[in-house]
């Protein structure tokens, strides 16, 4: 289905009440799934291919002046690594890298595995870096979501060393790691040796977007034909910084949800004027998506001005673009921008999620960008309880200024 994307405040006028912006799920629906990736076990380094932040301005561009449709078929983009894929298998009951930290063969069980007390204290002991806050600990099983940005062995547990990977990714591209034990096979299991000596490795994967104890599902399975890989101490930590300023936009405001405002309390003319979706297939990563979004709202802006309403009506200027992160169950989906012809204070941010069947849609990360020219001149509305004295009561018409409604 085709969302409805430029409409003209005026003619909201005539609307009864304002519209609820409540999740709309048209071009989700139009996007395939993105994928979930399991980091693989059988590799000491995973080098994915990360898309630089102008790789998202693109796609923005494009999803704004392509209104015709909608619904453009992704390509899965090849993420992982090509150097690892052309690497030639293991022979059946070759031998496989040295497991980084130490083995635990005495008894050389899954289960003495995951109980192994000093891997246990490892985690529960670990430091959260600065600028992180732990998500999760001590789990059994590593994280599996959306935009996995590839990973390194460690020789040694320690929480830092995996920051300084993630933060090593610039643009804050890695907003969350995940450190842990895993149970791997000394030799590539085969016929001949089902189920070979175990090593351990010390993994430290990097995500570009949060992780939870919801996507900490990965348990290990089973190597064929008969052995075990296992995860144990596994940690998550989350990036705790705001995304990026982008230009031409006020510095990102936090948000505790996805805003959903009535029409201008004075003016009474709504003020919303839709929203894209991109999926973490085609953004790759938190702040691809930020960017997206931000790009997405300056190019609406420039395409409502070179197709614009009959006169007395103007264009909508994209003035304000919320951006949040839209999970189905938990798992990260995409970045969904709604914009909007005013800026709304943080108190209408009143849009948590919502349930969809049994399914539910949460919102997080969310954050306001507004344009910085019109931010110079009008404060963001507040016209609610609980605002402060003083603040902004809305009546600038759609961003042209008081009078011209
Ligand atoms: C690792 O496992 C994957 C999936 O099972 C396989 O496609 C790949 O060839 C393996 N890589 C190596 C280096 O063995
Ligand atoms: C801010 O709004 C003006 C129109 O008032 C527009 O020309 C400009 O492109 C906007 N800036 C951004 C960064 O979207
Ligand atoms: C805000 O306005 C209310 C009512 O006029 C007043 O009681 C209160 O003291 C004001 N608060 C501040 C911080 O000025």
């Amino acid at each position: 289905m085709r969302p409805t994307f430029v409409v003209s405040a005026f003619a909201a006028l005539a609307l009864a009440a304002p519209r609820p912006q409540d999740i709309v799920f048209d071009e989700v629906d139009a996007t395939p799934d993105p994928t979930i990736y399991t980091p693989p076990t059988n590799v000491t380094v995973d080098t994915v291919a990360i898309q630089p932040a102008s790789a998202a301005s693109a796609i923005a561009s494009a999803a704004v002046t392509d209104v015709a449709s909608t619904s453009d078929p992704t390509e899965k983009r090849d993420v992982m690594g090509v150097a690892d894929q052309l690497k030639p298998r293991t022979a059946d009951c070759g031998a496989l890298p040295d497991g980084s930290g130490p083995a635990v063969n005495n008894p050389d069980t899954p289960d003495a595995f995951l109980t192994y007390q000093p891997f246990l204290d490892a985690s529960s002991n670990a430091p959260t870096p600065q600028g992180y806050t732990p998500a999760f600990q001590g789990k059994q099983a590593s994280s599996q979501t959306t935009s996995y940005l590839g990973y390194k062995t460690l020789d040694k547990y320690d929480p830092i060393l995996c920051q300084e990977y993630c933060d090593q990714l610039e643009g804050g591209r890695c907003q969350a790691f995940n450190i842990y034990f895993e149970r791997d096979p000394s030799i590539a299991p085969a016929d001949g040796c089902p189920n070979p000596t175990s090593v351990t490795n010390i993994k430290c994967v990097r995500w570009g977007v949060q992780v939870k104890p919801e996507t900490a599902t990965n348990t290990g399975g089973t190597r064929k034909p008969a052995f075990k890989v296992a995860i144990t101490g596994s940690n998550g930590y989350n990036k705790l910084a705001p995304p990026k300023a982008q230009p031409g936009f006020t510095a990102p405001m936090a948000l505790g949800g996805a805003i959903n405002a009535p029409n201008d309390p004075v003016t009474n003319t709504n003020t919303y004027m839709g929203y894209k979706f991109f999926s973490f297939d085609k953004v790759q990563t938190f702040e691809g998506g930020v960017e997206a979004c931000t790009t997405a709202c300056t190019a609406q802006t420039a395409y409502n001005s070179r197709h614009p309403p009959a006169a007395p009506a103007k264009p909508n200027v994209c003035n304000q673009v919320v951006v949040y992160v839209l999970s189905n169950n938990n798992q990260p989906q995409g970045i969904q921008c709604a914009m909007y012809s005013e800026s709304w204070a943080q108190n209408y941010a009143t849009n948590y999620g919502q349930y969809r069947g049994n399914d539910y849609w949460s919102v997080s990360q969310a954050y306001a960008y507004t344009n910085a020219t019109y931010a110079a001149k009008y404060g963001n509305i507040c016209a609610v309880g609980g605002c402060p004295n003083g603040s902004f009561r809305g009546g600038n018409c759609g961003g042209y200024g008081a009078g011209t409604c």
